[in-house]
């Protein structure tokens, strides 16, 4: 089997890439070792940036972003018990979508099967070779038992940072920056009414706390807590109380409370891998990096970066020229920063550094106090929130 593009992975990354592709005429095959109801069904970002919503309804995918998903101008800030909010609307004139991920992979997955793409869920042992020389090859195993060799000229490694691209780079090839945090996000789904029209993103002497919502009827929310934290320790009513302790304040605001019906621990790193490219392999989203939750960052990054592939990659097959490959790093990568930054920014802002002290708590407040109170400190929030144009 041959192809022109092979595509590890079919989260946001590879699959958009793929039908970015095919609307320039390049060929690609998926592959994923998940199952298509599995991807469907798993509930993680819930984010969109207005370039990410831009992307969906602007490219020919069959989105329902705008029907299902739920506008939101802006995000509440809550410290010393006082809710702050930040109007993106006002300061930037652009907005966000609380649309989750797995219905973006909905959308995109049945758009992929309307245009006959060649997409192969649930296979195993995918090997990642040759990326150094000009006829690369993904290898893998379909549910049937029957081993594929799919040669290509390309490989895109989408396959998050669990995945086996990134390895395929030889040793001593690449860099890998992170920086891990002291703490991790307990989160839980809840049959609830939201609490509030729009996030709220809570500092408090207890910890971090987020309260985000899914659909009318199901909640999100997360608190900081222990990365080794047993979710299996904790009943409901403790995790509410946790929730509503870190809310309260004197304005009396109280979490609706509602049947905990997942729960989990995420951990919090950030992570950066370059170069993004060996030879004729190149990784998008979370197989070349990975950003702590806070500011919603991972899905709208991942989605950029194919944006910038896709155009790298055209180019590449319209020339012929090897060198087009060495412009797609160092574009993502600048965003890649800026959005490292601006998580890492937003996290350390709003947690309690469990080493910390009183000084820093109150420095906390006098940062959260300067961003709500000084439109330039909004106006750069909500800049970074709603996300920067894909040319910075
Ligand atoms: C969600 C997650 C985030 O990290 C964030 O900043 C906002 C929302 C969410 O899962 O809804």
């Amino acid at each position: 089997t041959r192809t022109q593009v092979a595509i590890v992975g079919a989260g946001p990354a590879g699959l958009t890439l793929s039908h970015l592709l095919a609307a320039q005429g390049i060929d690609s095959v998926v592959v994923e070792i998940r199952e298509r109801h599995e991807i469907e069904g798993t509930i993680r970002a819930g984010i969109l940036e207005q370039g990410t919503v831009d992307l969906l309804s602007g490219s020919g995918i069959d989105t329902r972003v705008h029907t299902e998903g739920a506008r939101h101008d802006g995000i509440e800030l809550r410290f010393d018990g006082r809710g702050h909010r930040i109007d993106f609307a006002r300061h930037v004139g652009r907005s966000v979508w609380l649309y989750p991920q797995h219905e973006v992979l909905k959308d995109l997955i049945a758009t992929r099967v309307r245009d006959g793409a060649d997409l192969r869920f649930g296979v195993s042992d995918v090997v990642v070779d040759g990326v150094g020389g000009t006829e690369p090859e993904v290898a893998f195993t379909d549910r049937d038992g029957t081993r594929t060799r799919l040669r290509c000229d390309v490989v895109a490694g989408c396959d998050g940072s669990a995945g086996v691209s990134r390895n395929a780079f030889p040793d001593g090839t690449a860099q890998d920056h992170f920086r891990t945090y002291p703490f991790g996000w307990f989160g839980i789904l809840a049959e609830a009414p939201p609490s509030a029209p729009e996030l709220i993103y809570t500092h408090s002497e207890r910890g971090f706390a987020l309260i985000s919502s899914r659909t009318p009827t199901v909640q999100r929310m997360y608190f900081q807590c222990d990365p080794r934290e047993d979710p299996a320790d904790w009943s409901d009513a403790r995790i509410w109380d946790e929730l509503q302790a870190r809310v309260a304040g004197e304005d009396g605001f109280s979490l609706k409370e509602g049947r905990i019906f997942q729960r989990g621990v995420i951990p919090m790193r950030s992570y950066v891998r370059t170069p993004m490219r060996h030879g004729r392999l190149l990784l998008a989203g979370d197989a070349a990096h990975t950003v702590p939750p806070t500011g919603a960052k991972g899905l709208n990054l991942a989605m950029a970066d194919v944006q910038v592939l896709a155009r790298t990659l055209t180019d590449f097959f319209g020339s012929g020229d090897e060198g087009t490959l060495d412009t797609y790093g160092p574009t993502a990568l600048r965003r890649v920063w800026r959005a490292q930054h601006f998580s890492y920014w937003m996290t350390s802002m709003l947690h309690t550094d469990p080493a910390g002290s009183d000084f820093d708590l109150n420095r906390q407040r006098g940062e959260l106090d300067s961003v709500t109170s000084s439109a330039a400190g909004s106006t750069y929030l909500a800049e970074a929130y709603t996300g920067w144009p894909l040319s910075l």
